[in-house]
């Protein structure tokens, strides 16, 4: 059913290119928030106890329904809401975490030298989370003693995500692969996926767009948070996808992509780019911060109109109901940027969105 790419006949991927120190342990699952499932419980067998994880308010919160199953504790820290870093709490203050979570937001390169201060003085481990990041950079996935790459975000492939254990992280990779062998029962299906593939690149896709755009029809609107099936994981279809694919050329059309769509939105007062820099490497998406609400509904329903997959937010945490992650979910529109979309695509489609509202 899945056609692999010419030439491709493996059934492992090969991580070095996502490995920053020779020392790396590498484990393939489906999904990251698999992985940080997988780390909490071998961490509780290690520290013999439950753990404290250190998660940002701003992360989404189906991500974390595996984490929320291996009964970790959850504290979620605050951010600034100009830099959009972690406001660390005081040393003093509440009980030390065990582990904690850097989100790489879009791509853009968050302050993980002062992260992983914080984490030292508490004995904690440091996780880069790079879900929405492609590779390494200078600023990216060399801190961490766990980094957590989802490839099957930015790459064409059905699921796949990429956990490196290094430093005293290491130690947690045998009890790590051992869960992994007991509780996986399966990989995530391949086949609707490989359909899904096969029906976008069809003349029949276009007239469902048409019919009914994809994603949500709701500003406001979040799906709720759903049992996520034990398929941790990844599949064999998937890996030789990952090791088949160009980075490089994903990178750069990724970057085009964004650059096309911010020379538009440059025009419309009000409206920037979330993160100084986003352009740096290869954007997940295009994140917008929209003036207020009312400006980023008006946006987003409009480019839902002209049929171009603009989304919010993702949804936060039910804890989280006030801060700079509520500013984001009511203010930030995403665009996307994706490598299969062309430059000139993008920028007809959003200057249509404009025209919509007479911008
Ligand atoms: C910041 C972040 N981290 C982790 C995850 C979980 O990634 P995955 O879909 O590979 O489980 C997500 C999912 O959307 C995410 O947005």
């Amino acid at each position: 059913m899945l056609s692999l790419p010419k030439g491709v006949s493996r059934i492992d991927a090969q991580p070095d290119r996502w490995l920053t120190d020779p020392g790396d342990t590498a484990l393939w699952l489906s999904r990251s928030a698999w992985s940080l499932a997988l780390l909490a419980r071998a961490m509780m067998v290690e520290r013999g106890r439950t753990i404290r994880v250190a998660v940002p308010e701003y992360i989404c919160n189906q991500s974390l329904w595996p984490l929320r199953q291996t009964g970790a504790e959850l504290d979620f820290y605050a951010l600034d809401p100009q830099r959009l870093t972690p406001l660390w709490p005081d040393d003093r203050q509440g009980a030390p975490p065990d582990l904690v979570l850097l989100v790489h937001y879009f791509g853009w390169a968050n302050a993980g030298d002062e992260a992983l201060a914080y984490c030292r003085r508490h004995d904690a481990l440091l996780v880069e989370d790079c879900a929405h990041v492609l590779r390494p950079t200078p600023e990216i996935g060399r801190l961490g003693d766990v980094v957590l790459y989802s490839q099957h975000k930015v790459l064409a492939c059905p699921d796949g995500a990429l956990c490196l254990l290094r430093r005293q992280a290491t130690a947690l990779g045998p009890a790590m692969r051992a869960d992994l062998n007991a509780m996986a029962s399966d990989h995530p299906p391949v086949t609707a996926w490989a359909w899904r593939r096969m029906v976008q690149k069809t003349p029949i896709a276009g007239l469902r767009a048409r019919l009914r755009p994809p994603g949500q029809s709701d500003f406001t609107a979040d799906p709720s948070t759903t049992p996520m099936p034990c398929q941790p994981r990844a599949s064999a279809a998937a890996l030789s996808l990952i090791d088949a694919a160009d980075l490089e050329l994903v990178a750069r059309r990724r970057r085009v992509n964004a650059a096309a769509l911010l020379e538009v939105v440059g025009t419309v007062p009000g409206l920037r780019p979330l993160f100084d820099g986003i352009l740096a490497e290869a954007p997940y998406r295009l994140p917008l911060l929209c003036a207020n609400q009312q400006q980023a509904e008006r946006l987003f329903q409009a480019c839902r109109a002209e049929r171009l997959p603009a989304e919010s937010w993702p949804d936060l945490p039910p804890e989280i109901t006030s801060g700079t992650a509520t500013m984001l979910r009511s203010r930030v529109l995403l665009l996307p940027c994706h490598q299969d979309l062309q430059p000139a695509q993008l920028q007809q489609a959003f200057t249509r969105v404009l025209r919509r509202l007479s911008v």
